[in-house]
């Protein structure tokens, strides 16, 4: 008899991270021929349906491009739709049945993290968690530190830890790699990756879309929530973290983690002083007109949909050096981007013409939307400029589209690879459980100085670059957000 093969479970497979993500990666991946031979994929979901129904279901979601139309019939022949509720002891017992042997099985939690200990819970006791089983958890792992706890907790009782992969998709992103590269691959960088030369950091996830249909998870969490503790730390501790000491899963982690616990602790004052939170009003967003948060949510409501922080890492490498993050939803343009700013030359030879145009340099690491990284050097202007020496700062440019051309290939969803990753058993790009506990210890920290010191979200109008404030924020210290 043939080996069972692996199965892949999602866990809300008809919710909206299903459709907008996982399956149009899993087609990505079956039309390159990267998934392995036999997998089978089991959506479930609590709604009446079949295997047809759901396949249906999918074809209507993913349009498809001719040249996937084959991909399509091959991964839809793997997908079937088990409608249970896998919180509950019969559910999960169903579920069971529909598995039968597998070689490997995952579980992909495409789930409200309140349903992450239950499922859990209800899993493990008919058990289907096992030696060969993986579960697959997407942020936000709890809400806070304490509800995050209790999640790990649970998992923890079912699973190891080698069994356990947080997701947290922007580390799937090519360019997050990327960043690992250019400061490990290059000599270049790390004698001045310090505060010796960088000025200060800025790292921006600006988003045009609105909460819209996500709101009954959203207003429960809010920006910080949603954004900070997870992606945008996870962006400060590959900027910040020591060289490991090679790309073991561990080695990497360990390092992330120390940057977490360097991070300074949120007080009232800073609170004040050191943060920004707002909430879209109505207003126009790429030419069109967008509703307040509020009429989406359809009632009053005092959660953040932008915050912009300060942050500090208390240890030898950054003192002194501001960490400024700012992310909202509702901006006028999507970018997501680190730049990482250096100091200015310590004293300028070029007169008062090249003092007032001398820039200090500046790397830029863009991730959204598009794929690039720039460096600023100041250059001589061309052409005779008269007495003086005239300066202007130019990039040098690395987009990785032009620069690779079709060897970069197509642009690849970030959860195709993470997907890969689990089936192959590789956790370097997920987050560890000590990881997600001291994102929450800061985060935690920053909510409560809010409730303290009484900060109450600013209103924005959709559109506008954020609340009154923001750009107070980096100007008293004579900086510029890079827009
Ligand atoms: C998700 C957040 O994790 O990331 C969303 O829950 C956000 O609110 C999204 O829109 C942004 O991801 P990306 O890859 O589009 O920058």
């Amino acid at each position: 008899m043939a080996d069972p093969a692996p199965v892949l479970i999602l866990l809300g497979g008809a919710g909206d991270l299903s459709m907008r993500m996982l399956l149009p990666s899993l087609l990505h991946l079956e039309a390159d021929g990267l998934l392995p031979e036999g997998l089978r994929i089991i959506a479930v979901g609590r709604a009446e349906g079949d295997a047809k129904s759901y396949r249906r279901d999918v074809a209507a979601r993913l349009k498809e491009k001719d040249e996937l139309a084959e991909a399509w019939k091959a991964l839809s022949a793997r997908l079937d739709y088990a409608a249970v509720d896998a919180a509950t002891p019969d559910g999960a017992k169903a579920l069971k049945e529909r598995i039968g042997e597998a070689s490997l099985t995952v579980f992909y939690y495409a789930l409200s993290p309140s349903l992450f200990a239950p499922v859990t819970q209800a899993l493990s006791d008919v058990g289907l968690i096992g030696e060969t089983t993986r579960l697959v958890l997407e942020k936000p792992i709890g809400r806070d530190l304490e509800t995050s706890r209790q999640i790990n907790a649970v998992i923890a009782d079912a699973a190891n830890e080698r069994q356990v992969f947080r997701i947290d998709h922007y580390l799937g992103k090519e360019t997050v790699q990327n960043l690992i590269a250019l400061r490990f691959a290059n000599a270049l960088f790390e004698p001045l990756w310090n505060n010796l030369a960088i000025d200060h950091v800025q790292i921006t996830v600006a988003e045009t879309q609105e909460v819209g249909e996500r709101w009954r998870y959203y207003d429960d969490y809010g920006a910080i929530r949603d954004m900070l503790q997870n992606h945008m730390l996870q962006l400060l501790c590959l900027v910040a973290m020591e060289p490991p000491s090679d790309l073991e899963p561990d080695a990497v982690r360990n390092e992330k983690v120390k940057v977490l616990r360097s991070l300074r602790r949120f007080t009232a004052e800073a609170a004040r002083e050191d943060s920004v939170r707002g909430q879209y009003t109505a207003g126009t967003v790429e030419g069109q007109p967008a509703e307040s948060y509020e009429a989406e949510v359809g009632r009053p409501s005092g959660t953040e949909t932008f915050v912009a922080l300060i942050a500090w890492i208390d240890n030898w490498r950054w003192k002194g050096v501001p960490f400024y993050l700012r992310t909202g939803k509702r901006l006028p343009a999507r970018r997501t981007e680190i730049v990482i700013q250096f100091k200015a030359v310590p004293h300028s030879i070029f007169g008062p013409f090249g003092d007032r145009d001398i820039q200090a340099n500046r790397l830029v690491i863009e991730l959204q939307p598009h794929e690039d990284i720039s460096l600023t050097i100041m250059n001589k202007r061309p052409g005779l400029n008269g007495e003086h020496m005239r300066l202007q700062p130019l990039p040098l440019s690395l987009s990785l589209a032009k620069a690779l051309g079709e060897e970069g290939g197509r642009r690849r969803i970030a959860y195709e690879r993470l997907l890969l990753d689990v089936i192959r058993g590789d956790p370097t790009l997920f987050v560890r459980r000590d990881e997600v506990e001291e994102a929450w210890r800061f985060v935690d920290g920053v909510a409560d100085a809010w409730a303290e010191a009484g900060v109450e979200p600013k209103p924005y109008a959709a559109g506008s670059p954020g609340p009154a404030g923001v750009s107070g924020l980096i100007e008293r210290s004579k900086r510029q957000w890079h827009d």
